[in-house]
């Protein structure tokens, strides 16, 4: 496997370069040339200690996640074979590490006996975001390298430590500032020889205690809410309290075990779909790799309301100027100051510096004067929800803005095509739906209208990886994906209401599924009113008097708007978010069924769960048949990054190919039967069903 691993001689020091781009992850044939490498340099006398490094990007990204789920047939050399070659070396074995050593990367990089790295390099064991957990030694040599109390949380967060930090912590033993790494690690590796220096074995060091003996049952009780549901941070947390108590090697079997359980998990499935989906959204076939985006060193947001500020907030994050422009002084003060607010609440947890939140503020140009967005490479428009308003926005814009610019909306439910309409560049307009709060969630909708040209396209997807989001292609329909799916789910669960289910009964269902709170919980948060003024609205279009959801609205007309008036479709004491079941919102839920006549019955938590999930996914199949999502995966990144989607669940449509779109469709087919037309089952979930085929590749990374 001479193209995937070079082996050279420097200065009497053996080089092993792994060359697997783009990230030399450790695909079938790496290791047996790491341990090819090693075995020569063994074998040659006038070799007197040998480096290991990457070739290109960086150092080796972990395990080829890839081959997961497709294994390698036959018997092969194993990660396992490499780290005892390395770390049973009789010469000194130094890693000379560039950009990432991540996951088996990294515990390549501890079986060797010495490591040094370059500015810039970055240290992780991320395989917790995969579901899974260090399963290449990780959980044995980490915490005898830098401690259990260092190395646990490094581990369950799954965070990347800078090359300064992994100094200080020991990961590495010396920092390359400058120059090449390769000649770097050579000198090292060679005064290393010349000295005599011992082979650090870290499988041969004992393992620091930690120092308070409740210190694993406090970091379980710390991680218990947050990491909810998932099996991997457990795992290892497992793993490292075997290598506080074990001898290595049964520690490294416990590792194994419990690898193993992660592995054969649907939750590592599912998390590695995730993976591999969150890569594939920035697929679009018929925008090319290599369609030129444009450069983006300047934007311009309009409206620093709820949206505007936080929209601002990414691009001020990533150093790139905002031109703030509000209708009036006073707008544009309040505007400021939350923004200002934000960061400096940041600052006071620690997260950024008062000079971050200065030079932050300073890339701010505040104005009313349109004029001022002359020279942005990109202009959000985050007024008002208002279709006339947004048209004559969007004519001012066209009049002002440079040519080339790019012309973007953060609507929500307006027809990105009627407002590209006004302008004469429709080709340079492009939805970009920015979730609340629009600094923090990671979701970017980007919505192409039918005139969006290829570049506009690639350059809002381009932008909304620079500041930090995950964005995802989607066409224009009412809400989009994710809230025209949501409009589904929350229907359900106020029908469910309506036959004999609480609030509580949906959203402990729900809650127990994984979701973050259940949508009456969620309704509480947000604020009851939002959806009142809405319906009054339609109301009013209409002619109607009674809206369809008859009992939100009579909360709203008690003044229950929710959390903010400590009552909504819950109680809450004052100084609590914790919601309290309220036998007058009872009162009020049974009243409205025997209004309608409906005799109440109780629903279980399995239909509850049931029917908001299969009303997501039969949307989404419709979603998918209408071509608004181009994949499946893409909705599954949607939820998962906007919903608050538990992941290891991998999303609404990978659930479903889990549980069987047989079974699914089936299921809906029941409902149809036995609640109507909503329950229409999707062509595309037929299809797929009577073909025994799912939404997504069945094995992800194929
Ligand atoms: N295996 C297989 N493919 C991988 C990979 C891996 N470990 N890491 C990245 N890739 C692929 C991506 O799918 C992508 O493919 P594509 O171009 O066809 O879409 C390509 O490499 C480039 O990746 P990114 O788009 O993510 O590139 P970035 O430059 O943005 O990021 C990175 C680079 C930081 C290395 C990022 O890819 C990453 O975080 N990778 C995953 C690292 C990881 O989780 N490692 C642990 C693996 S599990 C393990 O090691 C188990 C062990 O303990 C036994
Ligand atoms: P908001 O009411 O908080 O802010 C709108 C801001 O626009 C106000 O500060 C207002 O003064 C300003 N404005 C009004 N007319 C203007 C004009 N002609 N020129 C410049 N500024 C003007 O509203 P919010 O919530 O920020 O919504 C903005 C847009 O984002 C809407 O299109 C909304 O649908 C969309 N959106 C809202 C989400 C939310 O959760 N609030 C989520 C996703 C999208």
């Amino acid at each position: 496997m001479a193209q995937l691993v070079d082996y050279s001689v420097r200065d009497g020091v053996a080089v092993i370069t792994v060359n697997n781009p783009p990230v030399n992850a450790l695909s079938v044939g790496v290791p047996q040339g790491i341990v090819d490498g090693v075995r020569r340099a063994g074998a040659d006398s006038s070799v007197k200690a040998v480096v290991l490094v990457g070739g290109g990007r960086g150092f080796i990204a972990g395990a080829d996640i890839s081959e997961f789920f497709n294994p390698p047939q036959g018997r092969t050399v194993t990660i396992f074979d490499t780290m005892d070659a390395l770390e049973g070396a009789s010469k000194p074995v130094v890693a000379g590490i560039h950009g990432a050593a991540l996951g088996g990367g990294l515990e390549v990089a501890l079986s060797c006996h010495y490591r040094c790295g370059a500015a810039g390099s970055l240290y992780g064991l991320p395989e917790v975001k995969l579901g899974l957990l260090p399963g290449g030694g990780g959980t044995q040599r980490l915490p005898r390298l830098i401690g259990p109390e260092r190395a646990l949380p490094l581990m369950v967060s799954g965070d990347f430590v800078p090359a300064a930090e992994a100094l200080s912590l020991g990961i590495v033993d010396r920092l390359i500032e400058d120059g090449d790494i390769v000649d770097g690690a050579v000198a090292f590796a060679a005064e290393l020889a010349e000295s005599g220096a011992a082979l650090r074995r870290i499988r041969d060091m004992p393992t620091p205690r930690p120092s308070s003996p409740a210190f694993f049952d406090d970091f379980e009780k710390s991680i218990a809410r947050r990491q909810r549901g998932f099996l991997a941070p457990f795992n290892i947390v497992e793993c490292v309290k075997a290598a506080v108590e074990l001898p290595f090697d049964e520690g490294m079997a416990r590792e194994r075990a419990l690898f193993d359980e992660c592995h054969k998990s649907d939750k590592a499935r599912a998390q590695i779909h995730l993976f591999f989906a969150e890569r594939t959204a920035g697929k679009i076939p018929d925008v090319p790799r290599g369609t030129p985006a444009k450069k983006v060193d300047s934007a311009a947001v309009l409206g620093a309301g709820t949206m505007g500020g936080g929209i601002a907030m990414n691009f001020l994050n990533a150093g790139i100027p905002v031109t703030l422009v509000e209708r009036d002084r006073e707008s544009l003060e309040r505007g400021l100051g939350i923004i200002r607010a934000n960061y400096e609440a940041t600052a006071a947890k620690g997260r950024i510096t008062a000079e971050d939140v200065a030079a932050r503020m300073d890339l701010i140009r505040a104005t009313t004067d349109y004029d001022a967005i002359a020279d942005a490479d990109i202009v959000v428009e985050a007024v008002f929800e208002e279709m006339d308003l947004k048209k004559e926005v969007f004519r001012r814009i066209d009049g002002i803005a440079k040519e080339g610019a790019i012309l973007a909306t953060n609507t929500s439910t307006l027809d990105v095509n009627e407002i590209a309409s006004v302008t004469r560049r429709p080709e340079a307009v492009i939805g970009t739906h920015f979730f609340s709060p629009a600094n923090v969630m990671r979701l970017l909708e980007n919505v192409r209208g039918e005139k969006s040209a290829p570049e506009t396209i690639a350059t809002a997807m381009a932008v909304g990886k620079r500041i930090g989001k995950v964005p995802v292609l989607v066409g224009v329909c009412d809400g989009f994906v994710g809230n025209r799916m949501l409009a589904h789910y929350g229907r359900q669960a106020h029908d469910m209401i309506m036959e004999g289910a609480l609030p509580q009964d949906v959203d402990g269902a729900l809650y127990a599924f994984g979701l973050a709170m259940g949508p009456f919980a969620m309704g509480d948060l947000a604020g009851l009113d939002v959806g009142w003024r809405i319906r009054k609205r339609r109301m009013a279009e209409l002619g109607l008097n009674r809206s369809d959801d008859p009992v939100a609205d009579a909360l709203c007309e008690m003044g229950r708007y929710g959390q903010k008036t400590g009552a909504g479709w819950y109680r809450y004491e004052a100084g609590s978010r914790a919601p309290v079941p309220d036998p007058e919102v009872e009162a009020m839920i049974v009243a409205e069924s025997e209004r309608r006549g409906v005799a109440r019955r109780e629903i279980g938590a399995e239909e509850i769960v049931e029917r908001c999930m299969y009303q997501l996914v039969n949307e989404g199949a419709k979603i998918l048949e209408e071509g608004i999502a181009l994949r499946a995966s893409d909705i599954d990144v949607i939820y998962a990054n906007g919903y608050g989607f538990p992941r290891y669940r991998g999303g609404p449509m990978f659930h479903a190919d889990l549980v069987g779109l047989r079974n699914v469709y089936d299921s809906v087919s029941r409902y149809y039967d036995m609640l109507g037309e909503a329950w229409r089952p999707a062509p595309l979930l037929r299809k797929l069903a009577e073909a025994g085929e799912t939404f997504n590749d069945r094995n992800p990374g194929r």
